[in-house]
């Protein structure tokens, strides 16, 4: 069964979290202590790991989860480690809150468009194709009708052979040219659907690898049996990829704009419907992924109110938030409400929050970062640099490592000492002490 996988695009801003791999979970879902690139937080890891659980059976659609806890406490981390235990079968997809405020489209219709990326639709399809290694391409010319100088093949003669058996078709002109578009010549291997043309290169075959030895292709194994079978495909398309193919369909603009616009509400119950077509005829699953939206106090109670709602549909997403703030007002009003929620939304979260780190937690996590960036540091610089975590925050002191090692270049080394984390730490300051400073200034400016 070949697989062909078009999930929504996964993470953008991992550079921070490049070194979590997973949980870091024993097989009874029990935290170790530090583990795919985690440490300590072991509660809210072993929580994480149940929610796991629970999306990977499919039990947990139409919930959500909200990890709360001071800045810096690993909130991101863990959903970035969600993401790596759920696999690549099951879209993820990451985004801040202030991401559904442009000026291109509504608010709601951008998270109503980003819920869709979430949620994917396993596609499975039995189609005719001829499949073999490409042992005779021979293109008709003729001059292009409008351009003579130029020319372009009126059909091709195509011969495909597998260890078995070698078959000749002729070619319609359409199809010379994707062939020739594509680059494909003697000595591909190729999976040609027969209804629709569409070909797909897998590789090299041994034969051809020998003779032209360029590199960068697979090499792959000439196919056994017949040239023309039956063949199973699945695909994995996002509801909201079919939306956009939808809408695409109905309006003749979009074959001038490449811009993400507004959907209307009738592609999406049409697609909606189709889909469930699908899913009774037994050709498609539905498999609801996590919609992870970090930042989540940038929503505003307009937002709120439409992601309730729209959670009740049977296809949503699994939502995570990520709030850092306390008794917050929900934006867009005056109500005061614990971390800035809804309290009708709050109610349908389960919540997992996350707590202060000890030193010993945030000097592992400093070693980890260290190394996981290809930085060396003195023994005695990690120490610097964890009194600067303790004092301000575990991401300033993280944030710090980079100009560190810079200034350890400069000084022809290739070891950060204490006296490049100074350094680093003279000309970058932690928020506090930004704010406070210009605290100070302002007061100056108002008893001039
Ligand atoms: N338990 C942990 N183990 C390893 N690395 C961690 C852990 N917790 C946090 N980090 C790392 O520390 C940095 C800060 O953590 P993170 O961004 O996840 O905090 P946060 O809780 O999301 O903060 P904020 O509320 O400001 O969004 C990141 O680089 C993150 O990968
Ligand atoms: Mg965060």
């Amino acid at each position: 069964m070949e697989e062909i996988r078009e999930i929504a695009t996964r993470f953008e801003r991992i550079g921070a979290h490049s070194h979590i791999r997973g949980l870091g979970l024993d097989e009874n879902l029990r935290a170790k202590d530090v583990a795919d690139g985690l440490v300590g937080q072991r509660k809210a890891r072993e929580a994480a790991g149940i929610i796991v659980k629970l999306i990977q059976s499919g039990k947990m659609a139409g919930r959500g989860i909200l990890i709360a806890g001071p800045p810096g406490t690993g909130k991101t981390a863990i959903a970035v480690a969600i993401s790596k235990e759920l696999g690549k079968d099951i879209p993820f997809v990451q985004v801040s809150a202030s991401e559904f405020y442009s000026s291109e489209m509504k608010k709601t219709e951008a998270l109503i468009q980003t819920m869709r990326k979430a949620i994917g639709v396993r596609i499975r399809e039995t189609r005719t194709v001829l499949e073999g290694e490409i042992v005779g391409l021979d293109y008709n010319m003729v001059p292009n009708p409008y351009n003579p100088t130029q020319k372009i093949p009126e059909s091709a003669t195509l011969t495909l052979a597998t260890k078995d058996e070698k078959r000749t078709f002729s070619v319609s002109s359409r199809l010379a040219l994707q062939f020739l578009y594509n680059g494909i010549e003697v000595g591909d291997v190729v999976v040609i659907d027969k209804e629709t043309g569409r070909i797909s290169k897998i590789g090299k075959s041994e034969k051809a690898k020998k003779k032209y030895d360029l590199g960068d292709y697979d090499v792959v194994e000439v196919p056994k049996g017949r040239v023309e079978k039956d063949k199973e495909f699945t695909y994995v398309v996002t509801l909201h990829d079919l939306d956009e193919a939808n809408a695409r369909r109905t309006t003749i603009f979009s074959l001038f704009s490449t811009e993400s616009r507004e959907i209307d509400n009738e592609i999406r119950e049409a697609v909606n419907e189709q889909v469930k077509r699908w899913v009774e005829e037994g050709r498609a699953e539905l498999v609801p992924g996590v919609l992870f939206i970090d930042e989540t106090h940038l929503m505003d109670i307009e937002l709120f109110a439409f992601m309730n709602r729209a959670m009740e549909s049977e296809m949503a997403p699994i939502i995570i938030l990520a709030s850092n703030r306390g008794f917050s007002k929900i934006r867009g009003t005056d109500i005061v409400a614990p971390h800035g929620i809804p309290l009708d939304l709050l109610d349908r979260l389960l919540i997992i929050t996350t707590e202060e780190y000890s030193r010993d937690e945030i000097k592992t996590i400093l070693e980890i970062r260290a190394a996981e960036a290809g930085i060396l540091l003195d023994k005695d610089a990690l120490e610097k640099l964890t009194d600067l975590g303790v004092a301000n925050s575990l991401r300033y002191a993280v944030q710090l490592l980079a100009p560190a090692y810079e200034y350890a270049k400069i000084r022809n080394s290739g070891k950060v000492e204490v006296e490049d984390v100074e350094r680093a730490a003279n000309i970058f300051v932690d928020v506090n002490q930004s704010s406070a400073y210009l605290k100070k200034w302002e007061e100056k400016m108002l008893t001039l």
